[in-house]
């Protein structure tokens, strides 16, 4: 189901998914060093409902944070939550365009400790930390894309349905980014040709490949997998271009190759291997592997050299949104990286 609710989501321009504060730490933890002495952004995060926004506050300190930055789309709907502020305004938060900036978290209120409360605290007495945009907080606008500039490392979960655009403008303006995203992007004809350059690739990511998002939507999730007020997405993944420990291990590889367990496609001069993990270390050709494999991918150990996913038929593609082409023995095979063992 989970996916379905996903394409549905993209389709139906239905956004409003919250990440999970758990998920954030878990991805985050593998990043420290990338964050000492730069600007975050965070810009598509209402800083009230956002555990982005509440991450980076919480870890301003310990991260060497030089700036947090976080804008709110006015289209966000309010849930809710124990960042509440009072707008000199009668319209409800969800309404209004801000952006918040900090550039200190310290104990604010004097109780000893440095929290959330200091946040709350810092957003209601200092009228620099938190100010009203001027139009609707598009991570697009002309004041969005200032403060884009302004940042260093952008980290969000961005609406699903505007990803492309969203990924696009990260490329334009150079930032180092982590994000997260469905896996069906990598095949996307915007995306995979950042992922055969190395201009882009997943980071560590979801336990399973999903996780549950707090959302409005209803979920259809089978009742062991159901968690109230949330709904279970699978097929999510982070992408990144921060350097990664993992990105840098080699993947081992014990099977031999021989011509019987690992045959030609029909319609390409590449052999099939249906599982990662049965890349065999003695093959110096093109090998057609299963997408999952961007999960183990080294780029001093392997190349990637195309995608077959096939909607334009037999030819290798630079990413499309199509389904297999490859035929072995006449059955087709679905999407295949097209890969060569760079150390042979
Ligand atoms: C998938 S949700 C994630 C929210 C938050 N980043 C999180 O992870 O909890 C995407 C958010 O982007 C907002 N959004 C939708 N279109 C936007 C746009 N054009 N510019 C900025 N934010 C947008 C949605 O309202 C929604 O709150």
């Amino acid at each position: 189901m989970a996916n379905k609710t996903l394409s549905d989501a993209m389709r139906n321009k239905k956004d409003e998914f919250y990440t999970q504060l758990s998920d954030i730490e878990n991805e985050l933890r593998h990043y420290r060093e990338h964050f000492r002495g730069k600007t975050v952004f965070c810009n598509c995060d209402d800083p009230y409902e956002s555990n982005f926004f509440k991450y980076f506050a919480l870890n301003f300190n310990v991260l060497g944070l030089k700036k947090l930055i976080a804008t709110c789309y006015d289209g966000s709907p309010v849930q809710g939550n124990e960042l509440m502020l009072h707008f000199d305004s009668e319209e409800e938060p969800k309404k209004i365009a801000h952006k918040i900036e900090i550039s200190e978290v310290k104990d604010e209120n004097g109780d000893g400790v440095v929290n959330l409360a200091d946040v709350q605290y810092l957003l209601q007495n200092d009228k620099n930390a938190l100010t009203l945009l001027k139009g609707n907080g598009d991570f697009r606008s002309t004041e969005c894309v200032a403060l884009l500039k302004e940042a260093d490392i952008v980290v969000t979960n961005p609406p699903f349905s505007l990803f492309r655009e969203y990924v696009a403008q990260l490329m334009e303006y150079g930032k180092k980014f982590l994000i997260i995203g469905h896996q069906n992007a990598i095949t996307y004809k915007e995306i995979f040709p950042l992922i055969k350059e190395n201009r882009l690739w997943l980071g560590y990511g979801f336990k399973g490949g999903a996780t549950h998002f707090h959302s409005v939507y209803e979920d259809t999730a089978s009742a062991g997998d159901h968690r109230e007020g949330m709904i279970r997405v699978s097929g999510v993944h982070w992408f990144t271009n921060l350097e990664t420990r993992k990105r840098n291990e080699e993947l081992i590889l014990y099977k031999t190759y021989n011509p019987e367990d690992y045959q030609k496609y029909d319609n390409y001069d590449a052999i099939n291997v249906n599982k990662t993990n049965e890349i065999p270390y003695n093959y110096d050709g093109i090998m057609g592997v299963p997408i999952t494999f961007l999960d183990k991918y080294n780029p001093k150990q392997f190349e990637i050299l195309g995608l077959m996913s096939g909607a334009k038929g037999d030819e290798l593609t630079n990413g499309d949104d199509g389904r297999a082409k490859f035929y072995v023995n006449g059955k087709g095979v679905y999407a295949r990286l097209l890969i060569r063992n760079k150390e042979l």
